[in-house]
């Protein structure tokens, strides 16, 4: 069946290992299968939910746009635009917010978590993020929406408002509830410091995690220097219980050589941590390095990438306005 594609990524800096393997490299499987159209995202609007710096925030929708492009999604084969030059997104949202009910956001356990303690400080757009979300996604009748885990009660919540959107203006299959495409693999890559925790760009251990533009001594120094335990890495699965150190280690080597856990501990089942360290910084190393390097050639050109996200928007735009008039015309407008 041919799918049509959406996803989104923040570009809030320091794109890492996790958001490659958890994101990007599925985003490129996706498009590389011809029956399906992609798009993809620089979710900017969605950034300023919480105060960027303005500079960094250009620098960083240039950097995600790049780290697309470097890691293999081709704007030949796929859309990719950053958000704001699209102005249905904002359009689309204001009205899908007023179908969409206080009691449904007030579910969302990524608001509680953002918001912390001191909810009456957030901002109103951090509140209103996923109705947003579901304008990106609806207008352009996306059927399959790839994401990590924790944005699967967004993509419900999309569902509620597509399907109550239908059921309110009688205009049934209008908007179409898109499915999640969640790996079931590899789809939290946790922290060199800590296994328990997830890599994240907001660790304030550098260590913690490989960022896409690290170099090969950096990225070497890092493994080096990754947590391990005393033990000698077990030859199944079984033996990866307790051990999330062991696990992640193994799940980034497995998931960068595209073999299955299983055909890993065959390889290293008995072996001490510095054997796999040692090919796993090769693999990480010979996997990220054309991609930072083309990503610091494409950022050397900041021209060529904002004419990429322009072509891209226009592509975009060509098909959410045709949306949002529908939609306009459908409540009445
Ligand atoms: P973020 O902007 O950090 O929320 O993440 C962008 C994308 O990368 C989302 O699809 C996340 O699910 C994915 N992602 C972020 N961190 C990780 C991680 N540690 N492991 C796997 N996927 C991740
Ligand atoms: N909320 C998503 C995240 O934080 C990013 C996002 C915005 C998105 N709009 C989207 C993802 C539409 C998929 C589809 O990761």
């Amino acid at each position: 069946m041919s799918k049509k594609i959406f996803s989104g990524v923040q570009p809030t800096g320091n794109l890492h290992l996790g958001n490659y393997i958890g994101a990007i490299k599925n985003f490129v499987d996706l498009q590389n299968n011809k029956d399906n159209s992609c798009i993809f995202c620089v979710v900017d609007l969605h950034a300023i939910t919480v105060i960027q710096d303005p500079i960094e925030l250009k620098n960083n929708i240039r950097e995600t746009a790049a780290a697309f492009i470097a890691s293999g999604i081709d704007p030949k084969n796929s859309i990719i635009f950053n958000q704001s030059l699209v102005p249905a997104h904002s359009e689309g949202s204001w009205i899908l917010g007023c179908v969409a009910r206080m009691g449904w956001l007030n579910r969302m356990t990524q608001f509680k978590e953002k918001a912390g303690k001191d909810k009456e400080k957030a901002s109103v757009g951090l509140y209103i993020y996923p109705v947003l979300m579901a304008s990106d996604i609806l207008l352009y009748d996306a059927t399959h929406v790839p994401v990590g885990d924790d944005q699967k009660q967004h993509l419900e919540l999309c569902r509620d408002i597509a399907q109550k959107f239908n059921n309110e203006y009688k205009c049934k299959d209008f908007l179409t509830p898109p499915e999640p495409l969640i790996q079931k693999h590899f789809s939290r890559i946790m922290s060199l410091k800590n296994g328990t925790k997830k890599m994240s760009k907001s660790d304030i251990a550098e260590g913690s995690r490989i960022n896409l533009t690290d170099t090969e001594d950096e990225i070497v120094k890092k493994i080096k220097k990754a947590k391990t335990d005393n033990d000698t890495l077990p030859g199944n699965e079984e033996g990866l219980k307790g051990r999330p150190e062991a696990e992640n280690l193994i799940g980034i080597y497995s998931s960068l050589s595209n073999q299955n856990v299983a055909d890993t501990l065959n390889e290293f089942g008995g072996k001490n941590f510095s054997d796999l360290k040692n090919k796993l910084s090769e693999i990480i190393v010979t996997k990220l390095s054309p991609i930072s390097k083309e990503i610091k050639k494409l950022l050397s050109d900041k021209n060529y990438i904002d004419q990429i996200l322009e072509d891209g928007a226009a592509k975009a735009e060509g098909i959410s306005s045709k949306k949002v008039k529908k939609i306009k015309e459908i409540v009445g407008f």
